[in-house]
């Protein structure tokens, strides 16, 4: 394990953009994990804890170490009549995870398939689409404490995950590095094909349902909708859709009829997308930042933009959101 200095995160980053790291590491395994976090250059400095770096907007220089997890590997623990056990090291690519499992035909993944990151990152924001969280398929998650090195295990129940949320993002952030997570996977699989074009999908693409065929189903949808990282850096979803009360959902859906949002909890959640593009700025550019055209809560990094261009961007369509239907966009993506 070496310790580079003064080093671009640019590749590591899926907005893609330009900052540096003071020090920069990769982990590869638990021993490298365990050794780190006695390093005295990780204990006095801040820290940056990075899976794809695909949940991350960089608006300035990092100050400190950034550590890079990429332990690797998928290991069935158990199998029985209904359930694969699987345990999955954090520094595996979310997206060949799922290709692992839909391959081998154990359901309860697929919805989630082209979703960039890391599985170490999955639970942290408890990654979501077409109907289906991560929590769905988590046991536990497995973490190292970066105070006193030892090995602690969240249950389901104890990771309090919520939507795009749990501990890790509140208590317990900056105090664990997580390790592994471990899945439930089904042998009899449930589908859920309701969220969305996913029936429109398999409709035209003339199957049924099956692992296989959601798995490719969404993957094509995402790709008419989302831009590819690789190609126009973005984050996914920059902002979060909001919760409101039952009373100010029914204020808002008087004022606009064309209101899109849906019950959650005791209240309402609203696309965010579509109080974006109301406001106006789907397509629109401010700098080199750019709100997609076809998914207005995805920020696209158009030409080199600055992560302070970006920050910029979404201030702006903050500001617009909250004077035109007076609700809070919270953002997604941690800035940095
Ligand atoms: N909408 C608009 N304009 C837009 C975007 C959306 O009017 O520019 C409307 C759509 O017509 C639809 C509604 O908003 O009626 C919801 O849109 P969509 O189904 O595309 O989903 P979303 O709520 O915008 C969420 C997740 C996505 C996930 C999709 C599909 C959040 C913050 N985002 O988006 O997750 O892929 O559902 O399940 O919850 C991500 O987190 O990075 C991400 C891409």
């Amino acid at each position: 394990m070496q310790i580079k200095e003064n080093i671009s995160l640019k590749a590591f980053n899926t907005f893609g953009i330009e900052a540096k790291a003071k020090y920069f590491t990769e982990v590869n395994n638990i021993t490298e994990i365990n050794s780190i976090i006695k390093n005295p250059i990780f204990k006095g400095s801040n820290f940056l804890l990075l899976g794809g770096g695909s949940n991350i907007l960089l608006t300035k220089d990092f100050d400190g170490i950034v550590v890079k997890i990429n332990n690797k590997g998928i290991e069935i623990e158990k199998v029985d009549s209904e359930f694969v056990y699987l345990k999955v090291q954090a520094g595996e690519v979310w997206e060949e995870f799922v290709n692992h499992c839909v391959h081998n035909n154990w359901g309860g993944v697929e919805n989630l398939t082209l979703i960039p990151g890391n599985v170490g990152t999955c639970p942290v924001q408890n990654i979501g689409a077409y109907g289906v969280e991560v929590k769905d398929v988590i046991q536990s998650v497995e973490a190292i404490d970066i105070v006193n090195g030892e090995t602690i295990v969240f249950s389901n129940e104890e990771c309090k995950f919520g939507y795009r949320s749990s501990i890790f993002k509140n208590e317990a952030k900056d105090k664990y590095i997580i390790t592994a997570v471990n899945f439930r996977l089904t042998k009899k699989p449930v589908f859920i094909t309701h969220y969305g074009d996913v029936n429109k999908e398999l409709e035209f693409m003339n199957v049924k349902p099956s692992i296989f065929h959601i798995s490719k189903a969404i993957e094509a949808i995402r790709r008419r909708k989302l831009p590819d990282p690789k190609l126009k850096g973005n984050a996914g979803s920059f902002f979060k859709n909001p919760s409101i009360s039952t009373a100010k959902y029914e204020e808002l859906a008087a004022e606009f009829p064309r209101l899109r949002a849906f019950p959650s909890g005791d209240g309402y959640k609203l696309a965010a997308g579509w109080l974006i593009e109301k406001s106006g700025w789907k397509g629109k550019s401010l700098g080199n930042a750019v709100v997609h055209h076809k998914q207005a809560l995805v920020l696209i990094n158009k030409e080199n933009a600055s992560g302070k261009e970006i920050l910029a961007l979404a201030k702006a369509i903050q500001l617009e959101v909250f004077n035109l239907f007076g609700v809070d966009l919270e953002m997604e993506v941690n800035v940095i």
